[in-house]
């Protein structure tokens, strides 16, 4: 995902569209109603991404591609793929294990990394996919089966990821999609941005910090050597620690890669980032207000890239490396476009747009980040032998 933030007014929504929201935000009302007025952002966020039938990513829309809502790297172009599949297909061959890949969107990075792997002959055991919501799972099914046919059968979909895993497990861009809670900082310590509800319209409200709240300020302040400003508001992911150590824990043999926008904890809180990093898109345009269209949208927010590598050091995994998506992709053997297009004018264009927007700086280039681990597997991936941001967590 690229977010500017656009100052153009959003497309309206279909009549369609407006139901299936006003569907949504009913069920929400029902949770604040449950819960005596209030909910916490984390529970908005869930409900209005994931609520079985009618969340974001559970529901039918579009999503993902030019028809939806944001691209990803996977979608914008095979390359993102390929540089992947360099260091997969070197782990896969003294492994000798599967791909598990979490929350594969509409499948292209799945079918990407099958075709290139075929390429170099070495095919994963299995390609295992985590994905939490039923409709996505039958389009990943769909464009597998058209884009990579021959290697459909060695795919399959699981609703956790398996005990043991030896071989590679990538996310690209999950943690940020997981619901957050948001907080502001006060002159006492800091408060929970809850959510309730005016009329059926939704609006922000205070709720008393607990102890969890005041660890992660406490974690903030330990990270910039100061406490955060009064007034400061943010978020953070109480789901991600647990989620990466589960799967960190997971892995006997083998690599665990993470491709998501984020920081390093201290850039993440600086106090000039003083409205936090929560971003929405709707139909490519990318704006602050999640409760615009609830269901409709996408929510987000950055990644704190300390929090994972602590999480996964916790349970004893080696920190390979943490890199840009630009650094990561060019040292993993980006191709010249011109190599790559021959001597086809619009073909060299297209390829040299999509090289464009994975690395620019402007793009995807810095935002996004690629942090590694492995466990019981040495070796220098490609991607991760030059420039490496580790010292900067
Ligand atoms: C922003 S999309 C990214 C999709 C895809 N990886 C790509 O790059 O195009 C987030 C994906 O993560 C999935 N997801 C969210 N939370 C998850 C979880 N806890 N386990 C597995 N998948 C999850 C969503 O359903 C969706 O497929």
């Amino acid at each position: 995902m690229i977010d500017q933030l656009d100052a153009e007014p959003l497309p309206r929504p279909s009549a369609e569209a407006l139901a299936h929201s006003d569907q949504m935000r009913t069920r929400i009302l029902e949770a604040i109603e449950a819960r005596g007025g209030t909910i916490r952002f984390q529970e908005f966020m869930d409900l209005v991404l994931y609520a079985p039938g009618l969340g974001y990513y559970s529901a039918g829309a579009a999503k993902f591609g030019p028809a939806g809502d944001f691209v990803t790297a996977p979608e914008i172009s095979d390359i993102f793929a390929e540089c992947l599949a360099t260091g997969f297909a070197r782990v896969l061959k003294t492994t000798r294990g599967d791909i598990v890949e979490l929350g594969a969107g509409s499948g292209s990075l799945a079918a990407g990394l099958l075709r290139a792997l075929q390429a170099r002959d070495v095919l994963p055991g299995r390609y295992r996919i985590v994905e939490v919501s039923a409709d996505l799972r039958e389009r990943q099914r769909r464009f597998i089966a058209e884009n990579a046919p021959a290697m459909i059968n060695r795919v399959e979909w699981l609703d956790a990821p398996p005990a043991v895993i030896d071989g590679v497990i990538i996310a690209n861009e999950v943690l940020d999609a997981l619901p957050v809670e948001r907080f502001r900082v006060t002159d006492t310590n800091g408060e929970y941005l809850g959510v309730s509800s005016r009329d059926r319209d939704l609006h922000w409200t205070s709720l008393p910090a607990d102890e969890r709240l005041l660890r992660q300020l406490d974690l903030i302040a330990e990270a910039l050597g100061s406490r955060l400003p009064v007034g400061y508001v943010s978020e953070w992911c109480p789901r991600l620690p647990p989620l990466v150590a589960d799967l960190s824990s997971r892995l006997r043999r083998g690599l665990l890669m993470f491709v998501d926008y984020g920081l390093p904890r201290r850039q993440l809180y600086h106090p000039q980032r003083d409205r936090g990093s929560l971003i929405c898109h709707y139909r490519h345009r990318a704006h602050t207000d999640p409760f615009l269209y609830p269901g409709l949208q996408d929510i987000s927010t950055w990644v704190d890239f300390t929090s994972v590598a602590e999480s996964a050091a916790g349970v004893g995994l080696i920190l390979d490396g943490f890199t840009t998506q630009a650094h990561f992709l060019i040292d993993a053997g980006l191709p010249e476009p011109q190599a790559r297009a021959g001597s086809d004018p619009r073909s060299r264009m297209e390829l040299s747009r999509q090289v464009g927007v994975l690395t620019l700086p402007g793009e995807m280039g810095e935002r996004f980040k690629v942090m590694a681990f492995s466990r019981d597997w040495e070796g220098r991936l490609p991607g991760l032998t030059g420039t490496d941001l580790s010292g900067s967590l």
